[in-house]
């Protein structure tokens, strides 16, 4: 069987540069060394993506409880499952492509990772925040079945970006 061009692997301790250089120059948003640290845990859903062996892509979501406060991004970015709590939703942090490797299906083969690992955790539902104006991200995440639940005011205040809010986008799976 032919391999496939694009694949998945696991983010280590020994890429984790990679993964963090990836969201650097393809997202307006900054990450913590606490939170990349957290990318190396077994709770998260973290994956590389590769194009003909390069690092091209990648993702970081969790699993939390509905009740978690998601209404601005530092506050969804520290959000934990509590313990002994049953979590009910898959948030997508980060899914990023190097624009370079954009429109080659690896975007979808990381969502659909996500897919795949909610599912198997026997969560229904997905939810990411996109900035207004990420037009592209919006319609992508709408094309693959994404609803718009609601604006969030604000969002990214603290992040110093021109326009602050944000849509938060479901998937039922
Ligand atoms: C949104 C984003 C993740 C999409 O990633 P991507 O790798 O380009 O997505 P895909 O390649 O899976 O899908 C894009 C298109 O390629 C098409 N496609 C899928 N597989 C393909 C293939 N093998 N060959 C050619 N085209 C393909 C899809 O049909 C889709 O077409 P469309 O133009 O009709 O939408 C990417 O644009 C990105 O990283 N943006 C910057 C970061 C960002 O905004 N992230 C979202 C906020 S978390």
């Amino acid at each position: 069987m032919a391999r496939s061009i694009t694949s998945l692997d696991d983010v280590t301790a020994n890429n984790l540069g990679t993964f963090k250089k990836i969201n650097q120059v393809s997202l307006p948003t900054s990450y913590s060394e606490a939170w990349y640290k957290e990318a190396l845990n077994s709770d998260q859903i973290v994956k590389l993506a590769f194009f003909s062996e390069l690092p091209v892509g990648g993702v970081k979501a969790k699993p939390l409880n509905l009740s978690s406060d998601l209404a601005t991004f530092d506050s969804a970015v520290g959000a934990k499952l509590v313990p002994k709590m049953v979590p009910n939703v898959v948030y997508i942090e980060t899914l990023a492509v190097l624009t370079a490797y954009q429109n080659l299906g690896v975007g979808k083969q990381l969502l659909d990772h996500v897919i795949d690992q909610t599912k198997q955790k026997y969560i229904h539902d997905v939810c990411v925040h996109v900035h207004v104006t990420n037009t592209h991200a919006l319609e992508w995440y709408e094309k693959h079945g994404f609803e718009q639940k609601s604006l969030v005011k604000d969002y990214y205040k603290l992040q110093g970006l021109e326009s602050p809010d944000a849509y938060l986008l479901y998937l039922k799976v």
